[in-house]
């Protein structure tokens, strides 16, 4: 097992998902995790299962896409711990699912706000602190909608384009500080955020159970979703000196998705 002892971890998204996982593998790993998320309910309930595991970690309330609340959980980090050896930029959502001629134009805005906006402003805040150390490992959370696009999903799948593209810049900027930057894409993975989509708007449960089920089944040459723990074990080598030359890639978890 890949030992993280006292590595400093902030999370985004870390309430509920993915993040919530990636929180619970990096506090088994000796890290210390800082979970942020606009979610508060959530955001204090992934700390009182770190807590129950015996882990250290505080929650900081954010809105990812609001500059101010970004450079406030970066500012409140370094007040208790003093540095952030690892970063998760992880919150996002996807929005509606329609086409383009379709699509509202303030969601369109939101998930950008959220999903690229968001990104660019932890990147923001967090390099300038990783820069000054000369260390850290930030992970940024793409998509395989990131990497092909996604019909009906033209904010989400821009916006995890976009993504890859701050990974690539950033990663190159920093490449000779210490500082790596990464970017995971994930193929369906079964949280909150498959729900919401499959849910929509007035469809039955029968429905919503078929489009989960064609998801996985037509989306994965596995025949399933991903586990959130498969994507937290990638994260975590990503925030480990076991990947000490990886820096600007763009790695699918997909079990194949994108290869074929
Ligand atoms: N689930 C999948 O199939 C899948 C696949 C590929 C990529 N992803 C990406 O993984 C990441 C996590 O998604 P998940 O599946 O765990 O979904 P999730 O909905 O379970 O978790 C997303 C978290 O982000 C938080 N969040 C949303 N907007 C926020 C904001 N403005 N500020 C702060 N926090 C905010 C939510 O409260 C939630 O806790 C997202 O970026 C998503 O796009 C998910």
């Amino acid at each position: 097992m890949i030992d993280l002892k006292d590595n400093v971890t902030l999370i985004t998204g870390g309430g509920s998902g993915i993040g919530r996982e990636t929180c619970l593998a990096f506090t088994k790993a000796g890290a210390i995790v800082v979970v942020v998320d606009i979610d508060v309910e959530g955001g204090e309930k992934t700390v009182s299962l770190i807590e129950k595991l015996g882990g250290e970690s505080i929650f900081i309330e954010a809105d990812v896409s609001k500059s101010s609340d970004v450079e406030n959980y970066v500012n409140k980090t370094m007040e208790k711990y003093g540095r952030i050896d690892t970063f998760f930029n992880n919150a996002g959502i996807t929005g509606p699912s329609c086409p383009i001629h379709e699509y509202p134009e303030d969601m369109f805005d939101k998930v950008v706000a959220i999903n690229m906006k968001g990104v660019f402003l932890g990147l923001k805040y967090v390099l300038a602190v990783m820069i000054k150390q000369g260390s850290g490992s930030i992970i940024n959370t793409s998509s395989t909608s990131g990497m092909k696009g996604y019909v009906n999903l033209c904010a989400y799948s821009s916006t995890k384009h976009a993504v890859v593209g701050l990974t690539r810049i950033s990663a190159g900027e920093v490449a000779q500080t210490g500082v790596r930057v990464n970017a995971i894409c994930p193929g369906p993975v079964d949280t909150g955020l498959i729900e919401r989509l499959a849910s929509g708007t007035g469809r039955t449960a029968e429905e919503q159970a078929e489009i989960k089920k064609r998801i996985s089944l037509v989306s994965t040459p596995r025949g399933r979703f991903a586990d959130v723990n498969e994507v937290a074990r990638v994260v975590i080598f990503l925030a480990s000196n076991y990947s000490e030359f990886i820096n600007g890639a763009v790695l699918p978890i997909d079990a194949g998705i994108t290869a074929i």
